[in-house]
């Protein structure tokens, strides 16, 4: 699939195969959302550009790399994205950090805005838009043309679990946007939940099942 990373390494999955089991309390689910988050944050600035640059060492003057691209934004999807948030912080400690009130409603299963507060300097920023869970993509959908609205032209999509449904519905809404997931599942069920997935991925953050 083009413009979509499956994390295929053994910590992902071996962490992602904890998180998903059922008796997995809010403790340990919350501190692997995060591992999980800083490992899709290593491999979503993989291309990250660089500028040559020199310092003293110790030892005298050596020649570096240091970031020279846009400066970085992560905007979470209220309220399961907030798991990740601390997880991308952790890699990339100066990036702004925006949030998006969405819920999905049970009937329609469609996206419901309720809250966005974003950087005012998105515009010069790449943003990485966090989500536990693309299921119908509908969330996604929103999220991204929130962000590009307020004037994005670089943006990721982080998550921990993928359905193929919502990766088709977020490329083709967004084919710009580039889908990085710690796994891809099977697909969904007649509630729009995603299968073998994790169930609610903000009740087991937030103890609230
Ligand atoms: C969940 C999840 C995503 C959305 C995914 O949020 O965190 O935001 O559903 O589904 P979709 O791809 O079909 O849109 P939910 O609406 O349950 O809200 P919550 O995070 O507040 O629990
Ligand atoms: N939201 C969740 O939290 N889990 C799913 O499986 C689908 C949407």
């Amino acid at each position: 699939m083009k413009n979509v990373c499956i994390l295929e390494h053994p910590l992902v999955q071996h962490k992602m195969a904890h998180l998903r089991k059922s008796d997995t309390g809010a403790k340990e689910f919350r501190e692997l959302a995060k591992e999980l988050a800083s490992l899709l944050t290593y491999e979503a600035t993989r291309d990250l550009p660089l500028a040559p640059a020199q310092i003293e060492t110790p030892m005298g003057p050596a020649d570096v790399q240091v970031l020279a691209g846009k400066k970085l934004a992560v905007v979470p999807i209220l309220r399961a994205g907030l798991g990740m948030v601390d997880g991308v912080l952790r890699l990339v400690p100066a990036a702004k950090v925006g949030h998006i009130g969405l819920y999905r409603d049970p009937a329609t299963l469609r996206p419901v805005d309720y809250y966005c507060k974003l950087p005012q300097d998105i515009a010069e920023r790449t943003v990485f838009i966090l989500d536990p869970m693309l299921a119908t993509g509908g969330s996604a959908v929103e999220a991204a043309r929130v962000v590009k609205a307020a004037g994005c032209k670089s943006l990721r999509f982080l998550c921990l679990v993928a359905a193929p449904e919502g990766i088709q519905a977020l490329q083709a809404a967004h084919p710009d946007v580039p889908i990085f997931a710690a796994s891809l599942d099977a697909g969904l069920n007649d509630h729009g939940y995603i299968l073998p997935g994790l169930g609610d991925a903000g009740d087991r953050l937030f103890g609230t099942l």
